[in-house]
């Protein structure tokens, strides 16, 4: 067999074997159920019950709580102007939201971005990166215990080309907005998180393997009560 049939039938054979981080045969674009839009829990008791939660009971979160959770974070409530359920300096939307998932029964293991235009999750980097997420955040334990952390992202550039240097507050700013969504719609569903600011910001690139220009946010660890 001559040199070119020999590498045709490798990468036939092989097709992910020379990078380990293209998303898995296992991992899908997953569309999440339809998010509730009304609910019976008023807005004081959420604000009320809310505090930081930083251990969990293990059991993975259902694809409709990751989905209410995703919505919450950066749904689209008015699809003509693509506005959210968070607000956005001049509309210009710089954050992005992420979700790593680890030993549920119904999402592969792995990285997942949240698509909010059609309510979607698309697979980004296959396996369990908790381990690593937790040593790019000193070691924080809230998120290996952890079965499913959600990752708040911001694109700079979108909000800096109308604002220039105020841009780098707003998108601070907004990351606060979306954090809180969660943390209220997290008490709704009976889900505990945490806002992590302490993280190395390279370290936790690197992990997600995000752009020089996409910047991590906050990680919010998500998952039942003990
Ligand atoms: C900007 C910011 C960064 C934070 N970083 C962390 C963190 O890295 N790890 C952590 O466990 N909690 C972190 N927290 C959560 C605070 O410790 C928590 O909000 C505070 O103790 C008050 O408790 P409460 O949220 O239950 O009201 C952070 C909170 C904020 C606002």
């Amino acid at each position: 067999m001559n040199y070119f049939w020999t590498l045709t039938l490798f990468f036939f054979l092989f097709p992910f074997s020379l990078n380990s981080e293209q998303p898995s045969d296992a991992m899908k674009t997953i569309s999440l159920p339809d998010p509730l839009r009304t609910g019976d829990t008023s807005i004081e008791e959420p604000l009320q019950k809310r505090r930081s939660v930083r251990s969990f009971s293990g059991s993975s979160l259902a694809m409709h709580e990751i989905g209410q959770l995703a919505w919450a974070a950066q749904g689209i409530t008015q699809t003509e102007r693509g506005f959210r359920t968070a607000p956005s300096a001049g509309a210009t939307f710089p954050i992005e939201i992420y979700f790593i998932v680890s030993g549920n029964d119904e999402i592969p293991d792995g990285l997942y971005h949240y698509r909010n235009s059609d309510h979607t999750l698309i697979p980004v980097i296959p396996g369990d990166l908790r381990d690593e997420l937790s040593r790019a955040a000193l070691r924080q334990e809230s998120i290996l215990s952890a079965p499913v952390t959600m990752i708040i992202t911001g694109i700079l550039q979108r909000t800096e080309q109308r604002y220039g240097e105020r841009a780098l507050r707003y998108m601070h700013m907004e990351a606060g907005h979306v954090a809180q969504n969660v943390y209220l719609q997290g008490v709704a569903l009976g889900v505990g998180t945490v806002v992590i600011g302490a993280f190395n910001d390279q370290e936790v690139s690197n992990v997600l393997q995000r752009p020089a220009e996409e910047h991590p946010l906050y990680i919010m660890p998500l998952g039942y009560l003990p």
